[in-house]
Order: C-alpha cells, then sequence, then structure tokens
C-alpha cells in the first residue's frame, strides 16, 4: 500500500491565554499581532503553502473573533474597492483565501492531548498533521516538507525538535533520540513532557509541528492527565514510539531553522521585533531606531 498524502492539519486554539492577561482577557491569544498580522495567520498560511488542503481548528469560548478573521467582511472589501486601496484590500484578502477551515469546539480545555482528540471525527482513518499556534516557523526554512517525507517514508508519526540550552528543557516536551543509518533524521526512543533539567534525556525540545499517524486517537482515549493534571499529546507519542504494529513508531527531524516562540510575554516581544527587522516596509526604519535605542542603554 501506497503511503497515503496528507491533506488534513489540525490547529489546537483553545488555550486560554493566561501568560497573556489582561491583553488575553476578552481575546483569544492567538489574535495577538505579531508585527501586521495575527499571529494564527502565520500558522494557517504554512499549513497551507505546505499542501495541506483541509484545516481544522479546535476553538473554544472567546475565540469567535479567530473565526472572523478566516472570513470575509465584504462591506469592508466595498469600502476598501471604492477608495482603489488594493495593498489593503490584498492584506485582507491574505486571510480570506487561505481555504477552507473547519472549526471543532474543545469545551473543556484539558490539555493538549484532549484537544487532538477533538479532532478524531474530522480527521477519520487518515495520517494528519497538527501545528501549534505558539510556535511560528520561519516562510524561508522548510519543515513541514521534510517531515512529510520522513513520514512517507517511515509510515508513522514524525515529530520536530529543536536543541535548546539544557536550562529550557524543562518548558518543552524532551525526547531520547537515536541515530538513524544513513538517514537525516532520527529515530524517537522515548518522549517526556516538561523534564526537571536534570532529568532531561537530551536537550533536543519538541516544536510545535506533527505528523500523527492516526492510531493516536485509540491511544490519546486511553492516556491519563500527566504533567499539569492534563492530557499530554508527548506522553500519547511515547506509548507509540514504544508499541509495535501499524501505526507505531515515532521519528523527528531536527530543526536548525529560525523558529520564533509567541508563547509568553519575553518571547513574543522578541519575536516581533526579529520579524520586523526583515518587513520590508518597517525593517529599514525600526534597524535605525534599534541602534540609537541600544546605543543609550548603560549596561
Ligand atoms: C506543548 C507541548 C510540548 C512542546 C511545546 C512546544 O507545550 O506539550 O511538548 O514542547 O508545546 O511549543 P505548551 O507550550 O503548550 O505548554
Amino acid at each position: 500500500m501506497n503511503p497515503r498524502v496528507i491533506t488534513k492539519a489540525v490547529i489546537p486554539a483553545a488555550g486560554l491565554g493566561t501568560r497573556f492577561l489582561p491583553a488575553t482577557k476578552a481575546m483569544p491569544k492567538e489574535m495577538l499581532p505579531v508585527v501586521d498580522k495575527p499571529a494564527i495567520q502565520y500558522v494557517v498560511s504554512e499549513a497551507v503553502k505546505a499542501g495541506f488542503t483541509d484545516l481544522l481548528m479546535v476553538t473554544g469560548r472567546s475565540k469567535r473573533a479567530l473565526e472572523d478573521h478566516f472570513d470575509r467582511v465584504p462591506s469592508l472589501e466595498y469600502s476598501l474597492e471604492a477608495k482603489g486601496d488594493k495593498k489593503k484590500l490584498d492584506a485582507i484578502h491574505e486571510a480570506t483565501h487561505l481555504g477552507d477551515i473547519h472549526y471543532v469546539r474543545q469545551g473543556d480545555p484539558k490539555g493538549l492531548g484532549h484537544a487532538v482528540l477533538c479532532a478524531k471525527q474530522h480527521v477519520g482513518d487518515e495520517p494528519f498533521a497538527v501545528l501549534l499556534g505558539d510556535d511560528l516557523i520561519d516562510e524561508r526554512d522548510e519543515l513541514l516538507s521534510v517531515m512529510a517525507e520522513v513520514q512517507q517514508k517511515t509510515g508513522g508519526s514524525v515529530i520536530a525538535l529543536m536543541e535548546v540550552e539544557p536550562e529550557q528543557i524543562s518548558a518543552y516536551g524532551c525526547a531520547d533520540v537515536s541515530v538513524v543509518e544513513g538517514e537525516e533524521f532520527v529515530k524517537v526512543n522515548g518522549l517526556v513532557e516538561k523534564p526537571a533539567a536534570d532529568e532531561a534525556p537530551s536537550n533536543l525540545a519538541i516544536i510545535g509541528r506533527y505528523l500523527l499517524h492516526p492510531r493516536v486517537f485509540e491511544v490519546l482515549e486511553h492516556t491519563a492527565p500527566g504533567r499539569g493534571n492534563e492530557i499530554q499529546l508527548t506522553d500519547a507519542l511515547q506509548v507509540l514510539a514504544a508499541a509495535d504494529g501499524e501505526g507505531s513508531g515515532v521519528h523527528a527531524v531536527v530543526f536548525r531553522g529560525r523558529r520564533y516562540d509567541t508563547g509568553d510575554k519575553l518571547s513574543y516581544l522578541q519575536a516581533n521585533i526579529t520579524l520586523a527587522v526583515d518587513h520590508e516596509d518597517l525593517g529599514k526604519g525600526l534597524k535605525t531606531w534599534l541602534k540609537e535605542f541600544v546605543a543609550g542603554f548603560e549596561d
């Protein structure tokens, strides 16, 4: 049997965004702008660019703005058309022409594993992608396409890893891996969600891109709450890594490109500045200002 090409992508967007309170009191954290677009738009664009044609967003309460953002607003389009403002018109079309987005609500935010399980009915019995909104992958770097090649070759699930400083590993899922002879990808022997630095099996952190075999749903249904009392995707993948038979096995691509974390206030600010410095309209002015601004620091 030929491995199936992945067409479905799941984008969990039901987190409460408590790290960004009060900004996220009445607004989903995924709508916080990164330079000039909501964070979620980068992720949806990446999924579309990777060839996923069927997108499912897992949302929750107070997430209506997400659906509105990807929907058309005819009155706004007419008024921009009337003014001949092509630039702004293109900017709003960028969000509404991204393709077919479906929504499912995660009634109770019981963790990432639970959010993925909410996609079971929509996804059915085929491999699918999961893209987490907090992690932005620079559009100039390839990740999902490389992962898709590995998934075609191995048939199981594929995760993305990135080397981090040892003291940062407790903020991530962490993987124990071994080399696969003659291949660029690695085999995952074990996974642990947010280990203490001195207990981590490596400095390889899971980043928010996954290609999953549908067997993960069956495992998630039996996964007890883990770290933070939440149902962890990492724990379900650990089961698949150790299992045998159809749909078992986890491999990983070690990503060495540019990733921007928008998950906490400091890294969110850093992501904004890093991306704005490369921005067509803003970059030059921002760089000039940044140099002067930084020169004024005392230490
Ligand atoms: C989630 C995953 C974690 C992964 C991280 C990547 O954690 O549970 O394994 O390393 O995303 O961003 P969260 O950041 O949602 O706490």
